[in-house]
């Protein structure tokens, strides 16, 4: 199956009639306001603090840190480029683990008394070039934190095609994909890995961070727990249980290092695994038994099973607003084994597969499970993702977003990674950059599983240039010409 690609719908009556014509419930503005009238540049007042307009740097890894854990210079011209992108919330920077076990590649940043430092000076780094593109005082209403995380199932700390899973909890279908076996934290080693949280935020908070962000989406271990229906134990079960890895980490983080915000990336919602069909495309794996957080079962639309499987979602985000955490960003799924959801995208990475519905579909999915959610804890604060397959389309979409209320903010990955300052583009007005519109080629997560650093290799001239752009091209399971046309 082939979808029209989103260069070719060029007016709004193009792709309002798209739309349409496929079922999507998309809302979009058709004109982008003038700067000065434009909802994306409105600042945002919470708890006396101040964030300057509603875009979001959502955290994206480049596989790019030294072993032990400290950033390169690879990670600090991303790092850098969130600060010049405009955006006055930056979600957490990239995924930083807490210790070397949780650690999903072996260049992956991690937290330490040895690379604290160096992670301090990456948050530097970005505000000092905001400061630079938008003046001396610019980051007075710019909030930067830092994500952390430890990678569970997806661990492979060593070796970049070793995995190492310390897994939350058995999946009847994931486990399989793991020839040699997955093993399961005891509850012992999650009561010390909440301490490793703990220590992780206190760095992080000496470091300048305002906030950390607990990561609990895309299949990682902080997600798996929320679905650890079949483990049994103080852990496992219930809610009650599944949440209360999260909840010691939340708490402790609280009462062991006062003033630190503690915010949270959660996969809202999710599928059962997919997996690649003969011809290509994507299906889902079917298997019975509960397993999961929020998975969403009508498999047709994915849409109709939506609103049931986001009250699992809302329950644990009452608890989280109990817990005093306000700041919310909704994912969905896992880049590991439902890529169109997570990501959508029209060209597939090394490990994925063709799309098994219009990318469009999978945007609209996460705009609306934000929005659902935003309807339902109105006294959260909300960043939605997945807007990148937009392209020309983003800011009318992200501007009929926040200004009808479905989201606070509108998170920005990979567009990001192809055309770092689109934020300050659509805010001053400037034309937007057509030629720098990331077209979902999916190389940035291609590159990685070969091992090698992310980025956009096929529009920064940075990345085609390096030596690796050879390889990933090679392995392209599609052709990009004439993507943007
Ligand atoms: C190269 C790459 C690295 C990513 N790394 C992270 C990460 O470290 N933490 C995280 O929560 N999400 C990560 N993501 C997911 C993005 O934050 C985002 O949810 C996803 O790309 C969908 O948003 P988009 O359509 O704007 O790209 C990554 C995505 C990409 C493409
Ligand atoms: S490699 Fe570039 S164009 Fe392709 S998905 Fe990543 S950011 Fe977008």
């Amino acid at each position: 199956m082939s979808y029209p690609r989103i260069a070719s719908l060029k007016t709004a009556a193009a792709f309002r009639a798209h739309l349409e014509r496929s079922g999507i419930p998309l809302g979009f503005d058709d004109m982008l306001d003038p700067p000065a009238e434009s909802p994306l540049a409105e600042p945002l007042e919470i708890d006396g603090g101040r964030i300057g307009n509603r875009f979001c740097i959502l955290p994206m890894e480049g596989w790019d840190g030294t072993r032990d854990g400290a950033p390169t210079e690879l990670t600090r011209r991303r790092w850098t480029h969130f600060g010049q992108s405009g955006a006055k919330l930056i979600w957490g920077g990239e995924a930083v683990a807490v210790r070397h076990d949780g650690r999903a590649n072996p260049h992956q940043l991690m937290l330490s008394a040895s690379t604290e430092g160096a992670i301090a000076s990456l948050r530097d780094d970005l505000v000092r070039s905001h400061r630079d593109r938008f003046g001396s005082n610019a980051d007075r209403d710019l909030w930067v934190g830092l994500q952390l995380t430890h990678s569970g199932r997806y661990a492979r700390p060593d070796v970049y095609d070793r995995p190492a899973p310390l897994a939350g909890s058995h999946h009847p279908v994931l486990d399989r994909r793991f020839p040699g076996g997955v093993r399961v934290l005891t509850d012992d080693e999650l009561d010390r890995l909440v301490d490793d949280f703990i220590i992780a935020a206190r760095r992080a908070y000496a470091g300048g961070y305002q906030f950390v962000d607990i990561k609990a989406c895309h299949g990682y271990l902080g997600h798996e727990m929320l679905g650890a229906r079949n483990r049994p134990g103080k852990y496992g079960g219930s809610l009650e249980n599944r949440t209360r890895f999260m909840r010691s980490i939340v708490e402790a983080i609280h009462s062991g290092v006062p003033g630190l915000e503690i915010v949270v990336r959660l996969s809202a919602f999710d599928t059962v695994p997919y997996r690649k069909r003969w011809d290509g495309s994507g299906e889902a794996e079917p298997f019975d038994g509960e397993c999961g957080f929020g998975v969403v079962r009508d498999d047709g639309s994915l849409h109709a099973g939506l609103d049931t499987a986001l009250e699992e979602a809302a329950a644990v985000l009452r608890m989280l607003e109990r817990l005093h955490v306000r700041w919310i960003c909704v994912s969905g799924g896992s880049p590991y084994y439902n890529p169109h959801v997570q990501r959508p995208a029209l060209f597939p990475p090394l490990d994925g597969y063709e799309p098994p519905e219009d990318p469009l579909r999978g945007v609209a999915r996460q705009i609306a499970a934000t929005a659902w959610l935003k309807r339902a804890c109105p006294n959260l604060v909300f960043v939605g993702s997945g807007y990148s397959y937009l392209q020309e389309w983003l800011p009318h979409v992200a501007q009929h977003a926040v200004r009808t209320g479905l989201t606070d903010c509108v998170g920005l990955g990979r567009m990001v990674l192809a055309y770092p300052d689109l934020p300050a583009d659509v805010l001053e007005g400037r034309p937007l950059r057509r030629g720098s519109f990331c077209r979902t080629f999916s190389d940035c997560t291609t590159g990685p599983r070969l091992g090698l650093v992310s980025g956009c290799y096929p529009l920064d001239r940075f990345y085609s240039e390096r030596p690796e752009a050879g390889q990933v091209k090679m392995v392209r399971a599609h052709d990009i010409q004439g993507a943007s046309r």
